[in-house]
């Protein structure tokens, strides 16, 4: 007798089950649109883009005053500003910070001071001109770029307001302070 030619999900020989095998949950297909979405969910993640989305969930901003002395900002030398956030409901006082690059023009940059590839600590290096994540050697450049390293994607900016000698800067709601780095 001839044998009976079966491809692939036809007939009964496709069923584990019909051959007596034990039935194993991670041999069930997963519908396309799971499939889908575990693929998009899969690819966010590997981009870094996953963490930009969660971060846009992060609750209203909060607004933070500097204190800096505008005068002693020099063109192009990134400096950290220290600050406390304090939540909106009262609650935990944050110590955190931002690197204030003052442009050519006159115009400021926030930077967000934690490394977007796992919240390091990083700073600013004469050597190189560039900022240094000692976690992972991630590198940026003096407009936030990735320069070397594993971060995914470049520094974060914060909203900054300058009124007269007022500095201001809108903090993430759910901001932490940042991870320690190790010697840069
Ligand atoms: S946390 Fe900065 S390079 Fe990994």
């Amino acid at each position: 007798m001839a044998d009976t030619i079966r491809r692939p999900g036809e007939g009964p020989a496709s069923d584990p089950r019909a051959d007596g095998v034990a039935f194993d949950p991670n041999l069930t297909p997963i519908p396309r649109r799971r499939m889908l979405v575990l693929m998009g969910v899969t690819t966010l993640a590997a981009s870094g883009g996953l963490g930009a989305v969660l971060a846009g969930c992060s609750g209203p901003p909060v607004t933070v005053t500097l204190d800096v002395d505008l005068g002693a900002l020099e063109v192009g030398v990134p400096k950290e500003i220290p600050f406390t956030l304090v939540k909106a409901d009262g609650g935990a006082s944050i110590p955190g910070s931002t690197w204030l690059v003052k442009k050519a023009n006159g115009d400021l940059i926030s930077y967000d001071p934690r490394c977007t590839h796992g919240l390091c600590h990083y700073l600013w290096s004469e050597e190189g001109a560039r900022f240094k994540c000692g976690c992972h050697e991630g590198q940026f450049a003096l407009d936030g770029a990735v320069l070397a390293g594993p971060p995914p994607r470049p520094l974060d900016r914060w909203p900054i307001r300058v009124t007269g000698s007022t500095v201001e800067v809108d903090v993430p709601g759910n901001f932490q302070t940042p991870k320690e780095s190790l010697p840069a």
